[in-house]
């Protein structure tokens, strides 16, 4: 047999499907062989990692991340992080792959011509592997004929369009021109399911009041703005029976709208993300720092209330109405006038004014330590919605997203074996541990019980926390070309057909 690159002994393997202690064999960037403990000698490889006893999982699959991303949302708020910084962060947290939005606004005539740019501003900067969503702000008949050669040229298989924010908001028959387009081409329709008028409304209600602290923000926006475009969404869905992803879904309510959906069989998928288990609209009325610190925590749609909209997240994790838990990674700097939260606060705001506080927090390095602490989902559920069913869902699977020998990629975490990561009480996050290019962290002194102690990407060892920390290099994350989802996609065969109706 031809020698190993790398051997890892000792660890207990989890996948979405299997758990068992399996020595892993690595060549050429791929899984090369999984054996019982003891068959391998390491002298069989290059190079060997004893696991120590720990859980051993696939790299981290992130798939709703903005990075370097031109102003588009209003304000003058301005991604922190570029791809370099953002995929140098991804790695120490253990994401090996991020899939992030390539936006177009209005005003732009091509979804080629954006990508194009996203492409420059990341080839030869990323630190993991990479891809794109299309973010569609203008569906225009040109732009829908680039839906084919976007996913059969480009591998670009997935675009997410918006039910809020002024550049970017779709009416209902623009929704459809999308959804129907996409079904056709095999594409997946992500969206962000805020009804953009109502909040619009609400926003100049609470203005008339003088209430424009950061909690207003959480105010403006209750859960029934985001129930309501959850069920218009998935109406239009079901009409044209168009596979789609719920993007970052908040509120159990909304939840219980698409678990239905999915009772009836239709392709419907959800997202959430770690501030909806984490954070709530108490973390937005922070009093410090002249009662605006609670900036530091606004996003959309925003923390809800408490622990039992939090538990409603954890359920729907537990029964699988959720699919994919993402980060969401939006980064702006805290302390930063310019372009950053602060950006807001003015002579006639002291504590800013919600409608234009930078919306956004970074998230893609905590993700799944904060997650798998918790252990509130099991193992295999954990590396199901962080890891296996984003790839699968955006054409990944199973390069990524599982350790198939022959066929996946050397992505791996190595964990510490349990209590060894700073003793029985953890270690607690602080936003110095971080690798982002941002001034904090809005999960400053959780409690961690897990962080990577390796990384590897395709073979290679790109963040060892006991050695030199970050080892991977700028340029080695390459693009990938996705294909079509491999879930469960429109009900019907071929093409819509109005006449049916
Ligand atoms: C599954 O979770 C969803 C979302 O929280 C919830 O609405 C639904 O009632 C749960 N279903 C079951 C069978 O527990
Ligand atoms: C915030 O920025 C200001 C101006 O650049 C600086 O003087 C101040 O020390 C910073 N504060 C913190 C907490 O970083
Ligand atoms: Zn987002």
């Amino acid at each position: 047999m031809d020698k190993l690159d790398l051997l890892v002994t000792g660890g207990i393997l989890v996948t979405a499907s299997d758990t068992a202690p399996l020595d892993i064999g690595i060549r050429d960037g791929k899984i090369a062989l999984l054996a019982p403990p003891g068959l391998l000698s390491p002298s069989i490889a290059t190079k060997h990692i004893d696991a120590g006893g720990a859980y051993i999982t696939p790299g981290g699959v992130d798939t709703h991340v903005h990075l370097e991303e031109p102003p588009l949302f209003g304000g003058r708020g301005r991604s922190s992080d570029t791809f370099e910084t953002g995929t140098r962060s991804a790695i120490c947290g253990g994401t090996t792959t991020v899939v992030a939005f390539a936006p177009q606004a209005k005003s732009m005539p091509s979804l080629l011509e954006v990508l194009r740019d996203c492409h420059d501003r990341a080839r030869g900067n990323c630190y993991s592997d990479y891809g794109f969503h299309m973010l569609v702000g203008n569906p225009s008949p040109a732009v829908l004929k680039e839906f084919g050669p976007l996913i059969n040229e480009e591998g670009v298989s997935s675009l997410k369009i918006y039910m809020t924010y002024e550049a970017l908001q779709l009416r209902d028959d623009e929704i459809l021109d999308v959804l129907c387009e996409s079904r056709g081409h095999g594409i997946t329709t992500m969206i962000h399911a805020e009804n953009g008028d109502v909040l619009n409304w609400m926003t100049r209600k609470l203005e008339e009041r003088g209430l424009v602290d950061p909690v207003y923000h959480a105010t403006s926006r209750p859960q029934i703005v985001e129930t309501e475009a959850t069920g218009r969404a998935v109406a239009l869905a079901e009409l044209v029976d168009a596979p789609m992803l719920i993007v970052h879904v908040s509120s159990p309510r909304a939840a219980a709208v698409i678990r239905e959906a999915q009772t009836r069989g239709l392709p419907l998928y959800a997202e959430t993300c770690p501030q909806y288990l984490f954070l709530t609209r108490a973390d937005m009325a922070h009093p410090g720092d002249n009662g605006f610190e609670g900036a530091k925590c606004v996003c959309s749609p925003p923390p809800r209330d408490g622990p039992e909209d939090h538990d409603g997240i954890w359920l729907g994790l537990q029964n699988g109405t959720f699919t994919v838990l993402s980060s969401d990674h939006c980064p702006f700097m805290y302390n930063d006038t310019e372009k950053g939260k602060k950006s807001i606060i003015s002579e006639k705001y002291p504590r800013g004014h919600f409608k234009g506080i930078p919306n956004g927090i970074p998230g893609i390095e905590t993700r799944l330590s904060l997650v798998m602490s918790e252990a509130r989902i099991t193992m295999q559920k954990f590396v199901e919605v962080t890891s296996a069913n984003p790839a699968k869902l955006y054409g990944l699977y199973p390069r990524k997203g599982a350790l198939l020998p022959g066929v996946s990629d050397a992505d791996l975490v190595i964990w510490y074996p349990e209590g060894q990561l700073s003793g029985a009480e953890g270690l607690t996050l602080t936003n110095e541990m971080l690798h982002h290019n941002v001034d904090y962290t809005p999960f400053e002194g959780r409690k961690l019980k897990n962080w990577p102690r390796y990384t590897i990407l395709r073979g290679e060892v790109v963040w060892d926390r006991d050695g030199d920390g970050l080892v991977g290099k700028k340029g080695y994350g390459e693009f990938l070309k996705r294909g079509k989802s491999s879930l469960p996609g429109p009900r019907k065969a071929g093409e819509f057909d109005i006449s049916q109706f």
